[in-house]
């Protein structure tokens, strides 16, 4: 028998309600206790999800012996200082898209968590989806020959409003770190980390960027268009163009149920493989196992692919004019 993981919830916000209940699908792992910087809000979180403890600031639940592995779901410059902390105290961790605010934050969390050997993984639950994982498979059996080019986008409508996270840059506002780094790590996932990166696009009054055009460019002529957006809606699909035919990952393709297979002079075939719950039991799965297993790190979602990722959002804030920062007194709130 696997030893059961205990988790630990940090920053009960949209995301963290959302993905709790997927726990009791996951065999071997169990939510005992969340933090929250009021301890009101922890103690109404635990009540609702019923967990067995309510920690009333971030720094306890850190020192709370009964927690294996925490989630952080605080907004992404109140990732890395909580993660540095976190794995000085020992504890897993499996952290929200975007990882951090900046590549520097998300290069001192892996150097820290390689350092004192911690398991943790950015919580891109794309690549966890029965679907993509079938995708993957696919392309890895040859269905589309060599794949030489990826486009996606993900884009939506949002009302400004300067105090909205998704707006305001001091909690990582803009589209490029909230819905860009899916567009970003599945172009990585299928091409690597690219040798250029070309960004077009524009920034609302707060400073975050509202809209980006990518063109990820390969020294061996391979290439990604993506396309993200806080300013207009977009399908949010993706094509993975190969030598031999190409797939079409159905909207939204970041937490997707079908693909459509292309190969050349075939008929299209339509591959519909569904998640569980919400769609976060599969990250969680993932975690867990690692866990029990000893790895301090994922397969699916290693911690280079994440740098890789981190470093070209990083190049196309800096194109745009988009100046993130991580915020150093996250863990005290
Ligand atoms: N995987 C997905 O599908 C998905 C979907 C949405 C969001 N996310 C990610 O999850 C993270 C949180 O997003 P969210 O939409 O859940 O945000 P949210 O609703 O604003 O919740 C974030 C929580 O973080 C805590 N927090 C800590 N420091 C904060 C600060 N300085 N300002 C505001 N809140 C702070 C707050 O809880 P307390 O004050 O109670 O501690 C808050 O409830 C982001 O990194 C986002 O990209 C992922």
């Amino acid at each position: 028998m696997s030893r059961e993981i205990r988790w630990g919830i940090v920053g009960p916000g949209r995301i963290a309600e959302n993905v709790v209940g997927d726990f009791a699908l996951v065999p071997g792992a169990r939510p005992v206790a969340v933090a929250s910087r009021s301890a009101d809000r922890a103690a109404a979180f635990a009540r609702r999800h019923g967990l067995e403890r309510a920690h009333g600031s971030y720094a306890d639940i850190l020192a709370d012996p009964e927690v294996d592995v925490l989630y952080i779901a605080t907004p992404h410059p109140q990732h890395a200082a909580i993660a540095l902390a976190a794995i000085d105290a020992g504890k897993a961790l499996l952290v929200e898209k975007a990882f951090t605010a900046t590549p520097a934050g998300a290069a001192e969390v892996v150097e820290r968590a390689r350092a004192r050997g911690v398991f943790v993984m950015e919580a891109m639950w794309t690549r966890f989806q029965p679907v993509v994982v079938r995708l993957r498979e696919l392309v890895a059996d040859g269905a589309v020959g060599e794949v030489r080019s990826v486009q996606a986008d993900l884009g939506v409508a949002r009302e400004y409003d300067p105090a909205d996270r998704l707006f305001a840059l001091e909690l990582g506002g803009g589209a490029l770190l909230d819905l860009g780094v899916y567009v970003v790590s599945f172009a990585q996932m299928l091409l690597g980390a690219p040798d250029t990166v070309t960004a077009v696009g524009s920034r609302f009054p707060t400073g975050a960027d509202a809209e980006a055009a990518l063109l990820l460019g390969y020294a061996d002529g391979r290439s990604a268009t993506l396309t993200t957006s806080l300013r207009y809606p977009t399908p949010g699909q993706a094509r993975v163009f190969g030598t031999a035919g190409w797939v079409d990952v159905l909207p939204r393709f970041h937490h997707p149920d079908t693909i459509v297979l292309h190969r050349t002079g075939a008929e299209p075939e339509t591959i519909t493989l569904p998640p569980t719950g919400r769609g976060y039991t599969h990250e969680l799965a993932e975690v867990t196992e690692c866990l029990q297993a000893g790895r301090t790190e994922s397969a699916v979602v290693p911690l280079a692919d994440t740098l890789a990722v981190q470093a070209v959002l990083g190049q196309a804030a800096d194109q745009l004019g988009v100046r993130h920062a991580e915020d150093p007194h996250a863990i005290v709130g």
